[in-house]
């Protein structure tokens, strides 16, 4: 009787730490969806994934980028089709990115999982947006990471204008930032405010609801490193 009643014991505490590993892997992988959401996805799908990004807010006529009341990908497989081709792929015909070569599988499945969250339960989702660490200090380095993964996609890899979404986006296209001229403070004003509120063209997005004031210090710090040096200046 008493082994049973170990038997039983055993056997309950065994499926209980099952279930509680899975819920900490889930929790995680949320984690994980949250920051890559953040990252790439925020600008055009917005916060709470109803489409409210700030690019889409600033362009007349963008196509809708609601990701709760979906069009487009009902299921896990086709969001993973449209993330990984955006554009190229036969589902999305606009602005969306593809990101083939920018997402790590972990980050693909996550993100996935993340935009079902969304989806389901969106409170949870954005709490988990809400939790996401941020920077302490500037640095040039991190301003290099934020570039990579919010600037690339128009400004080029290396900044010199000629991102995928480049060839879309004319008169202006992308501005070759190596040959930038701008002060600090005016590139802090611009990056901030958006091309629409100082005159340029309304495709430069207004980043000062998206990044933070040392996101956009780093930002600075890294333009100003990658700028061609005038010989003998
Ligand atoms: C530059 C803006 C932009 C960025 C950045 C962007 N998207 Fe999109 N996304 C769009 C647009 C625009 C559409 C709608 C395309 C259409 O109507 O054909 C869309 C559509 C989608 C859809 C289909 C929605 C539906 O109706 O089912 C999914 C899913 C999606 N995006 C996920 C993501 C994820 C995940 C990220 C980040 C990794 C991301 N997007 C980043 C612009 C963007
Ligand atoms: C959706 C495309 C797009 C994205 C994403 C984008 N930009 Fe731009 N940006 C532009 C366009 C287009 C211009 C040209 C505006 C003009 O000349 O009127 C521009 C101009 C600029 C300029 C002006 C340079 C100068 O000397 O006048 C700076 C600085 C800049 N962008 C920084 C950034 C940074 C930093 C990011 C990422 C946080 C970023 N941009 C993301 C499209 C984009």
């Amino acid at each position: 009787m008493r082994f049973i009643y170990i038997l039983f014991l055993w056997f309950f505490n065994t499926l209980s730490a099952g279930a509680s590993s899975i819920s900490n892997q889930v929790m995680d992988q949320h984690r994980g969806g949250a920051l890559t959401y953040k990252k790439y996805c925020i600008i055009c799908h917005g916060k709470r994934g109803f489409g409210d990004g700030v690019l889409p807010l600033a362009i007349r006529h963008y196509p809708s980028t609601d990701l709760v009341n979906f069009r487009i990908a009902p299921t896990a497989d086709k969001i993973k089709e449209v993330v990984l081709f955006g554009l190229l792929s036969n589902h999305v015909k606009s602005e969306m990115p593809p990101y083939v070569n920018e997402l790590t599988d972990r980050e693909l499945e996550s993100i996935v999982n993340f935009v079902i969250l969304l989806r389901k339960d969106n409170q949870t989702a954005v709490a988990h947006i809400d939790k996401t660490p941020t920077l302490k200090k500037t640095s040039v380095t991190f301003g290099k990471i934020i570039f990579r993964q919010r600037c690339v996609k128009c400004h080029g890899y290396e900044g010199k204008g000629d991102g995928a979404l480049g060839s879309i986006i004319k008169d202006p296209p992308p501005y070759n930032l190596t040959i930038s001229k701008a002060s600090d403070t005016y590139l802090r004003a611009l990056i901030r405010k958006g091309g629409a509120a100082m005159n340029r063209s309304p495709h430069m997005p207004p980043w000062g609801a998206e990044l933070t004031r040392l996101d956009i210090d780093s930002l600075i710090l890294y333009l100003l490193s990658i700028r061609e040096k005038v010989p003998g200046a």
